[in-house]
């Protein structure tokens, strides 16, 4: 039996920012937390909200890979100022600690909690996602990824998490530079590839991630390096098509390995996610059977024949946009595996096929 839930009403398109103001008051918010980057705050879309939202409380202290101590920060501001909504407008950094904020409403614990007990409705406001990139795809799943503070990145997952309307708007990812064009670009293709090969895939997921890497694969070198309207919509359509497969699938080892890639080397989250896709392809094509008839597919949607062919579009990809695909590129060597190693061995059940420290091991050493 295969399950799909995904209880959010996603608005998709062109000029679609204007639809959060109707949402908002259709949804009896009087006075919203507004969660967003620095730079969110000096934009005309900052002024429209000014204007069209009476009494709001603003918080632009999120930091890339946001820590638990940072949520619990804006979570002090949503009750102190008795906010009865969050808002979030910005990358997947912004959106993942949004969503946790918006469950911790007279929540008085921290939400380093929520990793051993899961949140409340009680304590719930509704929570309205806007993304400014396209590539975390937090706007439509249910997972926080969040840095604790013993330094470990570590995903909350919770249905009380879904925003109650996701605003897709192409429009808000035009001011994107390139090196986040191409770092978020490639995380949403990562995850439509990720879960597509997942075990836990179904037709729909399925249906979703197939878009998702046809349309990442096909525009994110243009939207990197020479973008045009056409080009961000089908990079802002695949991060939510990506995200309405792995809201269901999950990710698999490349997004685990990712994690102390960034930790230890600054990586940053999707080109850590990149460097060891191709790997994997490789990897979880090995054994045949699903997951090696799941690999070959994804082989031919980017237009390869072969598994050793599509492992070399993969690479000419990450080189095309900036993003390193050697391990000696970003500073690690041999004599940091370890470090890595270790944090890896954690299986997902979704994985296609397991991995053992052996494994782990000369995956780094082949990708060094
Ligand atoms: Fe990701």
């Amino acid at each position: 039996m295969k399950k799909y839930f995904l209880p959010v009403k996603i608005i998709f398109g062109e000029k679609s920012y204007q639809k959060l103001f109707s949402e908002l008051e259709g949804a009896g918010v009087k006075k919203p937390l507004l969660i967003c980057g620095s730079h969110f705050v000096s934009s005309f879309k900052y002024k429209d909200f000014e204007e069209k939202v009476p009494v709001f409380e603003v918080f632009t202290g999120v930091e890339p890979n946001p820590s638990t101590s940072t949520v619990d920060r804006a979570a002090s501001l949503l009750n102190s100022s008795q906010c009865d909504a969050v808002v979030g407008i910005g990358g997947g950094s912004v959106l993942d600690a949004a969503k946790v904020v918006a469950c911790m409403h007279g929540f008085k614990k921290s939400c380093e909690s929520f990793y051993r007990k899961p949140p409340h409705r009680k304590n719930r406001v509704p929570f309205f996602a806007v993304p400014t990139t396209s590539g975390s795809g937090s706007e439509a799943t249910r997972y926080s990824v969040l840095t604790r503070s013993d330094g470990s990145k570590k995903t909350l997952r919770h249905d009380l998490f879904y925003a109650r309307v996701a605003i897709v708007d192409p429009e808000l990812t035009y001011s994107m530079p390139p090196e986040v064009t191409a770092a978020t670009g490639i995380d949403a293709f990562c995850q439509s590839v990720e879960a597509y090969w997942a075990k836990t895939a179904t037709p729909q997921t399925d249906a979703f991630a197939a878009e998702a890497i046809g349309l990442a694969y096909h525009s994110i070198f243009k939207a990197v390096n020479d973008p045009d309207k056409q080009a961000r919509q089908n990079m802002s359509l695949a991060s939510l098509c990506a995200a309405q497969a792995f809201s269901n699938t999950g990710t698999t080892a490349c997004h685990q390995v990712s994690y102390p890639l960034t930790r230890h080397f600054g990586l940053v989250h999707g080109f850590a996610v990149a460097i060891t896709l191709q790997w994997f392809l490789g990897f979880y094509s090995e054994k045949g059977g699903k997951a090696g008839e799941k690999c070959l597919e994804i082989c031919r949607l980017i237009g390869a024949k072969t598994i050793a062919e599509g492992r070399e579009k993969l690479i000419g990809l990450l080189s095309s946009i900036g993003a390193p695909t050697k391990l000696r590129e970003i500073g690690c060597r041999p004599e940091d595996f370890q470090k890595i190693v270790a944090v890896c061995l954690e299986e997902r059940p979704q994985n296609p096929r397991k991995h053992t420290k052996e494994d782990i091991e000369r995956m780094l050493a082949e990708i060094c």
